[in-house]
């Protein structure tokens, strides 16, 4: 089973970022946390960021057929990434979104998701840990409905 985890813009430099809003590891250390709860779950994940929507649309085109799910954080493209919702939707996958901060508590305009209705959930405002639990959940109900 291989699932597609996948960094909208900015999440690169996490660490930088503001620490007291999006925490303080590294993409690279939340990724690396996610391929061990992988190497437990015996499933396969492929990570990628980029900072450029098109990149994300390419890169949901080309691993969406063989991958049976995505997690996906797409920063600030949650908010009005058209191409990335479509391509998202087009891949017929069961899609559970992750922010690392509650965009509930801050401004306005983050409390708008275009990407949760198509989604299985939305997990907001539980730091790294909401990709480990996104990932767990996922995992469990493909492996519950293995002829989705
Ligand atoms: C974010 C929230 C977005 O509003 C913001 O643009 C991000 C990160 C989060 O993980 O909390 O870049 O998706």
């Amino acid at each position: 089973m291989k699932i597609l985890v996948i960094h909208g813009p900015n999440l690169n430099m996490l660490s930088k970022r503001d620490k007291s809003i999006y925490g303080e590891k590294t993409l690279a250390q939340i990724d690396a946390l996610l391929k061990k709860e992988a190497r437990a779950l015996k499933v396969e994940v492929v990570t990628s960021q980029s900072n450029h929507e098109g990149a994300l649309v390419d890169f949901i085109q080309e691993q969406a057929g063989s991958a049976q799910g995505i997690i996906i954080n797409p920063g600030a493209l949650t908010h009005y990434g058209f191409s990335l919702l479509d391509a998202l939707a087009d891949s017929r996958l069961p899609i559970i979104e992750v922010h690392l901060s509650n965009i509930y508590r801050r401004e306005e305009w983050r409390a708008k998701s275009i990407i949760a209705p198509i989604t299985r959930g939305q997990i907001s405002g539980l730091g790294w840990r909401g990709y480990v639990a996104a990932l767990q959940v996922l995992v469990a109900e493909l492996k519950a409905k293995p002829s989705r």
